[in-house]
């Protein structure tokens, strides 16, 4: 049998090496960094969320909301400490009862990211 050639993987491993090493001062580029993706959800909230989910129950979601969970907790959706990030992305495209869902076109994939950071912000 022959011996396997053990060069190869060396030099995989120096290019590896050297390919992170390159990539080292963008990683604050790539990584967002908590506080500037809470400030873009906040951001996504604003326009797309607030009119039906701020405080006040002229609102319809925060209405909504506070006739469902019956003084369980907040209608309040800011207030929420059990609010996982996956589930704020499924409600957020596929909608529910009367709130609508929110296409890539109006909530982009990172938007949604970010919002879904935001509003899971409390919850642990
Ligand atoms: C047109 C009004 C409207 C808009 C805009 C809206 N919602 Fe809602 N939302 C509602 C209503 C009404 C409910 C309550 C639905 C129900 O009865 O279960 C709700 C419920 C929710 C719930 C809780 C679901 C539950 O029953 O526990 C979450 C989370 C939520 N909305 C997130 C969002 C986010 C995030 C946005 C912004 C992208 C948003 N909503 C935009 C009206 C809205």
């Amino acid at each position: 049998m022959r011996p396997r050639a053990c060069h190869a993987p060396q030099r995989l491993r120096t290019a590896a090496f050297a390919a992170v090493c390159a990539l080292l001062p963008m990683a604050p580029a790539l990584a967002q960094e908590p506080a500037v993706q809470q400030a873009q959800g906040r951001a996504v909230y604003r326009k797309w969320c607030a009119p039906c989910h701020d405080p006040g129950v002229t609102h319809p979601g925060t209405h909504a909301l506070t006739v469902k969970y019956q003084g369980v907790k907040s209608g309040v959706l800011l207030e929420w400490t059990d609010l996982p990030a996956a589930m704020v992305k499924v409600l957020v495209r596929h909608g529910i009862s009367v709130m609508p869902q929110f296409r890539k076109t109006e909530i982009s994939d990172a938007d949604l990211d970010a919002l879904a950071a935001f509003l899971s912000r409390n919850t642990r």
